[in-house]
């Protein structure tokens, strides 16, 4: 059994719940999936030991918010190099935060990442519970 960790930030909690569904789609799949807020994740071993590691942030002013930026900072110093990868958020037009995450995902940490990143505009709408839950069914795939 693999270990997934899921960290989101969040202003109104439509982030939040995305993350807990996606970390309910890895377990589902007969995975253990942690999902805890950016503010817990005080220093870079607290990103250690996992198989998985998926990052989200709403976006807000076209950026995702500061809590994720300073996340992605100590991130680089996690050694998260081949581990499965994955980025969310909720957005309401433009969405441009779980883009810039995932690419440094992939670019800078060289994580093992999944085909894009999730955006909704909120799991209550038009599918959005069984879209966030199947992204952790892909993060899950990948993991086996
Ligand atoms: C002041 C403000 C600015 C926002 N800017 C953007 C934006 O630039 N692009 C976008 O797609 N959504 C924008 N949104 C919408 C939020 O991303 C959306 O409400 C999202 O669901 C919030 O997620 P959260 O509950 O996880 O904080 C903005 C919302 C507010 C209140």
């Amino acid at each position: 059994m693999a270990k997934a960790l899921i960290v989101y930030a969040t202003r109104t909690g439509e982030t939040e719940q995305i993350g807990n569904l996606i970390a309910e789609g890895i377990r589902f799949s007969g995975h253990e999936a942690d999902a805890v807020k950016v503010t817990d994740i005080k220093k870079e071993d607290n990103l250690k030991g996992y198989d998985a590691v998926v990052f989200g942030s709403p976006t807000y002013h076209g950026d995702m918010v500061q809590g994720m930026k300073t996340l992605l900072f100590m991130a680089e110093k996690a050694e998260l190099e081949g581990k499965v990868g994955g980025a969310f958020g909720a957005f309401g037009w433009s969405g441009e935060a779980p883009d810039r995450i995932f690419d440094t995902m992939k670019n800078i940490y060289k994580m093992n990442m999944v085909s894009a990143p999730l955006r909704l505009k909120s799991a209550n709408l038009g599918g959005g519970i069984k879209m966030a839950q199947d992204y952790g069914r892909e993060i899950a795939e990948k993991l086996a």
